[in-house]
């Protein structure tokens, strides 16, 4: 039997991806792409204002305040080790692996990579060109994301690249990258997102779809798995889905389940839906 056959395909699963991925053959995913919690909600009240310090850290930061974005540094270390190495187990040698994060918690992620034996491509600036304002006026505007391209190492570099549509896609949203020109690791993108991508509720962390849909261009086909362990609202099995990728979802709060199944339900595969909105309707953070 082929691996395929025995995956949960098409499906985003109510369930902890440390228990999940464990129930995936070896070898078996195309693409994960994963956005883990950032380590960012220490106790203390929500808020949306940039205001919140972080000890250790510089920067004033919007505050999740989730239960499972609070974890102690060392708790922190094992579970970012236990979810990489399923991820490793189970992608392909010629698949890829993109894992977004800030500096609270990338630092973490490089080093468990490279002990992991984890090859790191590339590191990607999101650089975010609308990023809320500093209010404090003490510190510089935090305006960038950072995404780790990864392949599951190892002597041979089987991992799939499409060249061609880095180099001559259209980014033409994207004030740094030339057309025609090979495409670079600092990407010029808002956080905004459509209505569309709202419409059935918010995630305090959800990413756009077009960032999304770029990572899936540049290293998957049509057809391929796509795998990511902390779905959401959903974001990156849109994306996968109106792009005619399979998906693997999974997300531990049924609170966000629920949105991603609802905006799963209403993507149209294979559809130019995601490129259209991109130009439309696009509403501030
Ligand atoms: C940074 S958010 C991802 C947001 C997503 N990219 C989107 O656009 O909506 C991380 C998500 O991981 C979920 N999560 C945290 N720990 C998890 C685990 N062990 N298994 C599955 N989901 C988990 C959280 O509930 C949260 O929704």
């Amino acid at each position: 039997m082929n691996n395929i056959d025995v995956l949960p395909l098409n499906m985003i699963l109510n369930e902890d991806c440390l228990v999940g991925m464990k129930k995936i053959p070896d070898n078996s995913i195309d693409l994960i792409i994963a956005d883990p919690p950032y380590n960012l909600s220490k106790g203390g009240e929500w808020k949306w204002d940039n205001s919140v310090k972080l000890d250790g850290m510089g920067g004033n930061w919007n505050k999740a305040k989730e239960d499972w974005d609070d974890f102690s540094f060392d708790s922190y270390f094992e579970f970012t080790n236990a979810w990489l190495k399923e991820a490793k187990r189970i992608l392909k040698s010629t698949g890829s692996m993109w894992i977004f994060g800030t500096y609270h918690n990338m630092g973490i992620i490089n080093v468990i990579c490279q002990k992991l034996n984890i090859e790191i491509i590339n590191e990607v600036i999101w650089y975010k060109r609308n990023a809320f304002p500093n209010l404090s006026g003490r510190r510089l505007t935090a305006s960038h994301e950072t995404i780790l391209w990864c392949n599951k190492g190892g002597k041979k570099r089987e991992y799939y690249f499409n060249y061609e549509f880095s180099k001559n896609g259209d980014f033409s949203s994207d004030n740094l990258k030339a057309p025609g020109k090979q495409m670079r690791t600092v990407w010029d993108m808002s956080n905004n997102k459509s209505r569309e991508e709202l419409l059935y509720g918010k995630h305090p962390t959800q990413k756009p779809i077009k960032i999304l849909e770029r990572l899936i261009k540049l290293s998957s086909k049509e057809g391929d798995v796509m795998l990511t362990p902390f779905a959401g609202s959903g974001s990156e099995c849109v994306a996968a889905k109106v792009n005619s990728r399979n998906y693997i979802g999974f997300e531990i709060e049924k609170e966000y389940y629920d949105i991603a199944i609802e905006r799963l339900e209403n993507a149209l595969p294979n559809s130019n839906q995601i490129t259209f909105l991109d130009n439309v309707n696009m509403l501030e953070d």
